[in-house]
């Protein structure tokens, strides 16, 4: 596919660093932004970038340039005329991309692949406005997009499958691991990692143990490479919080994805993170981070509940076919870096003390936020796992 070119709408963080990846894998890429401020800021840093992959002897002089060269940054859609694919990585709205969809169909040939880089909006919706909805696609990459391998395909209601196929084989080509992702609320990374968050922000809410000490009993005992707080604080609680927020909003107010106070104060508070400073950690000069409380039979407690909730998510989200099992564990490890899969995991664990868990937290709570998966318990009452021989 070298002689394939790319368009790519928006130079922001995902713009510019999808533009990098296409143009790393041989492609050649237009870059266009409304903000020409935005644009320059977006060539000077690649420019960086690549000066950086080549002092740490990542890539030769001679690759940096031709991966420079490869890209061309423009203002006019006009550029995108004889573009194969566009990819749209602008403000999240569902208005603005809609219109510029339309307008990109009034530009392109006829057989030019349209797709959003989306994380929360819905890929039907966006191509609602199309003449031809069956050319667009939803292709989801992860921050950082030269360095995530995750990109999730999002067939919508009207996109054809052979458009499907071949983003397969486009993603493919640019190094990345695809895999395929219903249309529905928060795709399948910002869905089913929302227990993560949710669930360690519950944990705090009750008292039950601090940010420290539930960051720790996920790195210690589960072997995640962060704690949800941790994360949080990288993420930024805006964004974190935003994505939380339209998942539960647009699953119709399941109490399952309900955002936490604690993280809207945080908020509030301009408490985002590492970005602005402070978040759940202070990360001023000198300041002296909190200590966890290593007890184990705590932190056990902590990380079971957290894990459970998480399994018993992916296991629902495999019953609402929201992707298949491989895919479903794929995403997670290549999306956020999980240490294993949840699916492969609920089996390693056995899927009865999975339900017997979750079992025991409906019961307590009596809240639906704890009801497990039907596919959990038929699984459990027919004697089987996820993964049969
Ligand atoms: P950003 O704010 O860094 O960049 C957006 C860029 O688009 C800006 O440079 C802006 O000037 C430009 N722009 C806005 N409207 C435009 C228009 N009509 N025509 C041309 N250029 C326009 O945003 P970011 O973070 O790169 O996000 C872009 C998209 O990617 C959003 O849909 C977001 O939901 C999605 N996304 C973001 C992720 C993240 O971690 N930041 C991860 C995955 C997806």
């Amino acid at each position: 596919m070298k002689d394939f070119t790319v368009g790519v709408v928006g130079s922001g963080t995902m713009g510019a660093g999808i533009a990098q990846v296409v143009a790393t894998a041989g492609q050649k890429v237009w870059v266009l932004d409304s903000n020409p401020i935005a644009l320059e800021k977006a060539k000077q840093n690649l420019k960086l970038v690549l000066e950086k992959l080549i002092e740490k002897g990542k890539i030769s002089n001679e690759v940096g340039s031709a991966i420079e060269g490869r890209i061309h940054w423009t203002g006019a859609i006009a550029d995108f005329k004889d573009c194969n694919l566009v990819i749209e990585a602008i403000v999240e709205n569902i208005e603005v991309k809609r219109g510029l969809f339309k307008q990109l169909e009034s530009i392109v040939s006829k057989d030019c692949l349209l797709a959003s880089n989306t994380s929360s909006l819905s890929i039907t919706g966006i191509a609602g406005g199309c003449l031809h909805p069956e050319r667009v696609i939803g292709l989801h990459f992860f921050n950082p997009a030269p360095l995530m391998p995750l990109v999730e395909i999002i067939a919508g209601v009207n996109t054809s499958t052979e458009l499907v196929y071949k983003s397969q084989q486009l993603v493919e080509s640019w190094g990345k691991v695809g895999v395929l992702a219903k249309d529905s609320p928060g795709f399948i990374v910002n869905r089913v990692a929302r227990p993560f968050y949710g669930e360690a922000l519950r944990i705090a809410e009750e008292g039950i143990a601090s940010f420290a000490t539930i960051d720790w009993a996920m790195r210690e005992l589960g072997k995640f490479k962060m704690g949800p707080f941790e994360l949080m604080d990288l993420i930024g609680n805006d964004i974190n919080y935003t994505v939380t927020e339209t998942v539960w909003q647009q699953l119709y107010f399941d109490t399952r994805y309900k955002p936490s106070l604690i993280q809207k104060r945080m908020v509030e508070a301009g408490r985002l993170g590492r970005k602005s400073g402070k978040g759940y950690y202070d990360y001023a000069e000198g300041s002296v981070k909190e200590l966890p409380i290593t007890d184990m039979k705590l932190g056990q407690e902590v990380f079971n509940r957290i894990l459970c909730m998480l399994m018993n998510e992916a296991i629902e989200n495999l019953y609402l076919q929201t992707a298949s099992a491989v895919d479903l564990d794929l995403a997670v490890t290549k999306g956020v870096n999980y240490p294993k899969g949840l699916l492969l995991w609920a089996d390693e664990i056995g899927l009865e003390k999975v339900l017997a868990q979750m079992e025991q937290l409906f019961a307590h709570y009596g809240e639906d936020r704890y009801r497990p998966s039907v596919l959990l318990k038929r699984k459990v009452a027919l004697q089987e796992k996820i993964y049969s021989a």
